[in-house]
């Protein structure tokens, strides 16, 4: 790079940690050509990671279809496990590896495949729709999976009268205020988005007037209530981009406005009472170099249980993308 090239960090990350970062971007940018592997970052990473060393960026739906569609022999999630699983079961002879195995998720652990079956047997031939965000095993349960993008077109598109759709509790609330089919839940949450309330987002249109507030569906009934509007974290950003507002609440993981700002709404104003996801957090662009030196961690998952599973997310893939 001449000293007249721009860099993708230029403006994102103050100068002082560049001394630091930019070596160890080098060092994953050399690590992927020789490994033939991507990067594949959720909108939660930070930016260092989301604009320094991503190949491809994206909602959860995005990311599982970019990892079905990579030639890429090896890939990279910076994201949560339940992602990394995801792409290792539409992968199954990639490698795909995860660079803390930590990185969990509060609704992935909320429920079991064996708590499925019990909600089968209560409620006799109806559907089962799961969120991405749960394990291999809970997803070989079901019948289909969603995204927070797609949740509502994937219930849609089951025709039934009942749909039984876990685990989020706050997620099968809004999709049954947006559709006419009798919606089945758990009680699982997201331990970042359950912490935001509808007083405290309130109180924003009392202090920032004309402020414009977005919400993740994975927020309490009483946020999403305030809300102008609900989306995926890829919905939010493309809202933001095609307004263009002058000030923005971004009800979400702390890290979407930094990302947004950086790319898509560089004059907005984002007002931000973010929470932070602690999963998400544990990738750093050190791990991620690490993953790549070592090739760990590698994110395996039984044949049987895979089998199953793929063909559950491949059901929601063939619902084709969202209508909104
Ligand atoms: P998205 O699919 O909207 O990116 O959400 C994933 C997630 O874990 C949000 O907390
Ligand atoms: Fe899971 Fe919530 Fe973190 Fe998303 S933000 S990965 S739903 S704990």
């Amino acid at each position: 790079m001449t000293a007249t090239d721009s860099h993708p960090l230029d403006g994102i990350v103050p100068e002082i940690e560049r001394a630091i970062l930019d070596p160890i971007i080098a060092d994953i940018e050399t690590l992927k050509r020789e490994r033939n592997a991507v990067v594949l970052a959720h909108n939660y990473m930070t930016p260092d990671i989301f604009f320094g060393v991503a190949d491809l960026r994206g909602d959860s739906l995005q990311l599982a279809r970019m990892a079905a569609e990579t030639d890429a022999e090896v890939i990279v999630m910076a994201g949560v496990h339940f992602m990394a699983e995801t792409a290792k079961i539409l992968c199954p002879e990639k490698t795909v590896l995860i660079p803390d195995t930590r990185a969990g998720c509060s609704l992935a652990e909320s429920i079991t495949a064996a708590d499925i079956e019990g909600l089968r047997a209560q409620h006799p031939g109806a559907p089962v729709c799961v969120y991405v965000n749960t394990s291999a095993a809970v997803k070989a349960a079901a019948d289909i999976t969603c995204t927070s993008s797609n949740a509502v077109d994937i219930v849609n598109s089951l025709g039934a009268e009942k749909v039984i759709f876990l685990p989020d509790q706050y997620l099968a609330s809004w999709v049954d205020s947006q559709v006419d089919v009798e919606i089945v839940t758990w009680p699982g949450a997201c331990e970042v988005h359950e912490r935001f309330t509808g007083v405290q987002l309130n109180r924003y249109r009392t202090t920032h007037p004309g402020v414009q507030i977005i919400a993740h569906p994975e927020c309490p009934p009483d946020v999403l209530a305030e809300a102008d509007y609900v989306g995926s974290t890829s919905g939010m950003t493309k809202w933001v981009a095609d307004r263009q507002p002058e000030q923005v609440v971004m009800v979400t993981e702390c890290s979407m406005a930094d990302n947004v700002a950086g790319s898509a709404a560089p004059n907005t104003e984002f007002i931000r009472p973010c929470n932070m996801c602690p999963h998400m957090k544990r990738i750093t662009v050190q791990n991620i170099r690490t993953a790549l030196e070592e090739m760990q961690y590698e994110v395996e998952v039984d044949p049987a249980i895979a089998a199953r599973a793929r063909a559950a997310v491949e059901a929601m893939l063939a619902v084709g993308p969202p209508a909104r």
